[in-house]
């Protein structure tokens, strides 16, 4: 069975590219460039020639997913797959992989209606070093395990699951069972999966959500960094949705804030890695309170210690 690899690369679309490009260089410390189009410019992280098309399409939303398979092999393999799970995909033509900078590339829909897309051979530039946008104590954490991790929208989480381990050979499960305090005696229970060593890369939450995306994570290896782009994020005022904090999954010492199309972005850092068994948590190690509600998890995630 061929298998997804790692998250290579993402298409984000938005309403105001000047924002975006400012925010990503001066708050998150990515490298912004762009090769001469007036519609999209580029973020990038490490030496991959891009891990984000940034889109003027307006939508403020994730746009595409692009999922790495190993090589020529695993790409045909993986056509069969999908073509077994009755699943209609697009074979890209030169000019279309030339775009995404890949060696070959086929699209089509995830079971949440995701525009999703699997590739081989990523064109990668170890003539160009990583150049931050701003000073970085560190690097962000990439390579085998791709661009990072994302909570991706889903009608029938059981539905994704199944797609994401049969036919792209994932592995997760529940990991979380958490109040939400606006529906007493409701249970979350999201749905968290791994193809590499980050603990995850996709999740599903379910139920109603206004984009595909709720947030996308990236990992600094240097704790400094987190709290460098801490106090970047306070200083302008950000909109932060949860506090520093640690995850129970990933350890990872993490905050939330709000991206200039107004769904979060989390940056943190220096956590472990996937455990490959399954474990549950009702509650995060310490932290993650929400101060900005409204923006898709608003949930308890700290104990609360003045109980008995
Ligand atoms: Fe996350």
């Amino acid at each position: 069975m061929a298998v997804v690899t790692e998250l290579g690369y993402l298409g984000l679309g938005v309403s105001n590219m000047a924002a975006w490009r400012e925010y990503a260089a001066q708050v998150l410390g990515l490298q912004v460039f762009d090769e001469g189009e007036t519609d999209r410019f580029y973020m990038r992280m490490d030496y991959q020639h891009h891990r984000y098309i940034v889109h003027n399409s307006g939508t403020d939303d994730l746009d595409y997913l692009g999922w790495r398979v190993a090589g020529p092999e695993e790409f045909d393999e993986m056509k069969r797959q999908l073509e077994a799970a009755g699943v209609e995909f697009r074979q890209c033509d030169a000019a279309e992989c030339q775009e995404r900078r890949v060696l070959d590339l086929i699209k089509f829909l995830d079971p949440g209606g995701n525009p999703t897309e699997i590739y081989h051979g990523p064109l990668i530039d170890y003539h160009k070093p990583f150049h931050p946008g701003r000073g970085m104590h560190g690097r962000f954490v990439t390579g085998e395990e791709g661009l990072g991790h994302l909570i991706l929208r889903q009608t029938d989480v059981q539905k994704a699951y199944r797609f994401y381990t049969d036919v792209f050979g994932m592995r997760g499960s529940i990991e979380y069972h958490l109040q939400v305090p606006q529906a007493p005696g409701v249970i979350a229970k999201p749905v968290f999966m791994h193809c590499n060593g980050r603990d995850h890369t996709v999740a599903f939450v379910g139920g109603p959500a206004p984009k595909r995306i709720n947030h996308l994570k990236f990992e600094v290896d240097n704790i400094d960094d987190v709290g460098l782009t801490h106090d970047i994020v306070r200083d302008r005022k950000l909109p932060v949705h949860l506090g520093l904090g640690k995850h129970s999954n990933d350890h990872m010492l993490t905050f939330y804030h709000v991206n200039p199309s107004g769904w979060l972005v989390e940056v943190g850092g220096v956590g472990r890695k996937a455990t490959h068994q399954s474990e549950y948590y009702e509650y995060d190690m310490w932290g993650h309170d929400n101060e900005e509600p409204g923006y898709g998890l608003d949930l308890r995630l700290r104990y609360d210690w003045s109980k008995k």
